[in-house]
């Protein structure tokens, strides 16, 4: 039998196609708690999630990710943002707005980590995913301020902590494809 870490590493796939169902409560925690015991320098935690399972919020902050795609100097990012039919959370029923300390300078590294860990446990209850790192586009947009802040209080996100990326979380609709084969030749062994 394959590992059993290795097996949900390898069936986790981006998931942009949700069934219209909400995950359980007790699912939602299971997936936090697994990003709450990512490891972190000097074991300092430094995030905070911000679950979301409301619909017409996550279609405003779609909204206004788009707005700021549509300002961006990329000019993928600008065709992306000024596609009517781009959801940035594919209409999920469910986000996660992964947070993390700005005081920290290694804060998207510990956002990376724990979010990782989130769509492993979302996977091993069979729950779809997909990172979202377009969401940056608005927490990073300088004209976004005063409504970002109002986000903040809104979502009781920590003064310092800033938006790094999102999850989309949610039932499949599809059977997803295997992952691709991998690049061969990424590492060396020293003995
Ligand atoms: C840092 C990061 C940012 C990403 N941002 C997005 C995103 O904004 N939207 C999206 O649809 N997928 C996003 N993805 C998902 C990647 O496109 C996906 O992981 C990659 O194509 C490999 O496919 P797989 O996840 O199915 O193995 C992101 C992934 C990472 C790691």
């Amino acid at each position: 039998m394959e590992n059993q870490v290795l097996e949900i590493i390898k069936k986790r796939r981006s998931t942009r196609i949700f069934l219209d169902k909400p995950i359980e409560n007790e699912s939602i925690h299971t997936i936090i708690e697994a990003g709450c015991y990512a490891p972190s320098g000097y074991n300092r935690q430094p995030w905070f999630f911000v679950v979301i399972s409301n619909k017409e919020i996550l279609d405003k902050l779609s909204v206004e990710t788009k707005q700021s795609l549509k300002l961006s100097n990329n000019e993928h990012l600008q065709e992306v943002g000024n596609n009517p039919n781009f959801h940035v959370f594919y209409n999920a029923p469910t986000a996660i707005l992964v947070c993390g300390d700005e005081s920290d300078s290694l804060y998207t590294s510990h956002c990376s980590v724990a979010t990782q860990n989130m769509l492993l446990a979302a996977e091993s209850l069979s729950i779809g995913s997909c990172w979202i790192g377009v969401i940056n586009s608005f927490s990073l947009d300088k004209n976004n301020k005063k409504l970002i802040e109002e986000y903040k209080e809104k979502f009781k996100i920590p003064n310092n902590y800033k938006i790094s990326h999102a999850i989309a979380l949610g039932y499949r609709k599809n059977e997803i494809a295997k992952a691709s084969p991998r690049k061969e030749n990424v590492y060396t062994i020293i003995k």
